[in-house]
């Protein structure tokens, strides 16, 4: 369905819980988040009535996200009732990887076609600083558990931070000549006013180029980042600039939270709940939410934080 706007909107990210294994530093405070009670919770039926109903208006794609979705303990039963709605083109999953060792292949065999891997480092040291309890070796298991699966077009993510992993953008892009994966290197987005890092931290996407005079660009792939490659590689190098060059004219994206509520737009305050809403209000709901979607997301910035009121693991990305 077109927005007021005109965009096309095809792609529905659904957050299946804000909980999550890891606390990184710049998605979620250290103590986690107080736990809201479970009635407020989108039920899996809810969630289930909600995609359908999304599709009924357009969406061809799913990214099943979270705080860490594969905390979910029925996630592999909620993937695979979404794989069986007709409609539905293509059915993805945003993880940090940590459990991907043992659900790697559950997953896949749930129906869920392509996974991205955050990744912000390859050292074990500062992963557990940025995760503040993640341990390394699990993701990069996780990695190859998801390989070994099957999964292709794995894309990982890695959020730029400045002082933090600047140092090691060649080695993390060096994976994509090791494995068949593509590395997407994400502007940091000030999310609210106790986020952990400032101004400071940012980097803007070209530094990357900066460091990587040997990319070459390639076609994009319809998703939100800029595409190269280096030479020999198997896999490409994305960059994601929410912040230095925003993509809101070509959004086709709308957002569920797990508390029920669908975000028109990733930095706006605007929420409208479905939960508890019979499956027609869902789909009336859901029209509505997609003609509110706003222009862009207006300034975005350390003096103009997002404007969700969210910490990026209550929203899912
Ligand atoms: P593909 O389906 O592989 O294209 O994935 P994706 O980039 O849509 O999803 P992913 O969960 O891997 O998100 C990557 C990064 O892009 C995250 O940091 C998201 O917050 C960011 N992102 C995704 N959609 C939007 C958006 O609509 N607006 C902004 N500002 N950032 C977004
Ligand atoms: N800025 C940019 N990216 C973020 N992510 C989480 N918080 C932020 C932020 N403040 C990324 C994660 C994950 C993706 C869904 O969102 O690293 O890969
Ligand atoms: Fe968890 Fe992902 Fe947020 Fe890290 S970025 S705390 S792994 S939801």
């Amino acid at each position: 369905m077109l927005d007021s706007y005109g965009r096309n909107i095809t792609y529905l990210r659904l957050s299946v819980t804000e909980l999550c294994n890891m606390r990184c530093r710049y998605c979620m405070p250290e103590d986690g988040i107080c736990k809201k009670q479970h009635e407020e919770m989108l039920t899996q039926e809810e969630m289930i009535l909600a995609v359908k109903a999304a599709v009924s208006l357009g969406i061809s794609k799913l990214r099943i996200t979270g705080g860490e979705p594969l905390v979910k303990p029925n996630i592999l039963s909620i993937c695979r009732e979404a794989s069986s709605i007709d409609g539905l083109r293509e059915i993805c999953l945003t993880t940090n990887g940590a459990l991907l060792p043992s659900l790697a292949l559950p997953l896949k065999d749930a129906g869920v076609q392509r996974l991205n891997i955050s990744l912000d480092t390859l050292n074990a040291e500062k992963f557990r600083y940025i995760t503040r309890n993640g341990d390394l070796n699990q993701v990069l298991t996780g990695i190859d558990a998801a390989l070994s699966a099957g999964f292709d077009k794995i894309k990982i993510n890695t959020v730029l931070i400045g002082g933090f992993n600047d140092a090691e953008i060649p080695a993390l892009a060096d994976l994509t000549r090791q494995i068949p994966v593509d590395v997407r290197f994400i502007e940091l987005m000030p999310m609210t006013r106790q986020d952990a890092f400032g101004p400071e931290a940012f980097l803007p996407f070209t530094v990357v180029n900066e460091k990587l005079p040997e990319l070459s660009p390639v076609k994009a792939d319809g998703g939100v980042a800029r595409l190269y490659r280096l030479p020999g590689a198997k896999g490409n190098i994305g960059l994601i600039s929410p912040v230095s060059a925003h993509f809101c004219t070509d959004c086709n994206r709308l957002r569920i939270t797990a508390d029920g509520k669908i975000k028109p737009c990733l930095h706006s305050s605007d929420e409208i709940s479905i939960k508890g809403l019979s499956y027609p209000d869902m789909i009336e709901t859901i029209r509505d939410a997609i003609l509110a979607k706003p222009k862009w997301h207006g300034e975005l910035s350390y003096t103009a934080r997002s404007h969700a009121n969210r910490n990026m693991n209550q929203i899912g990305g």
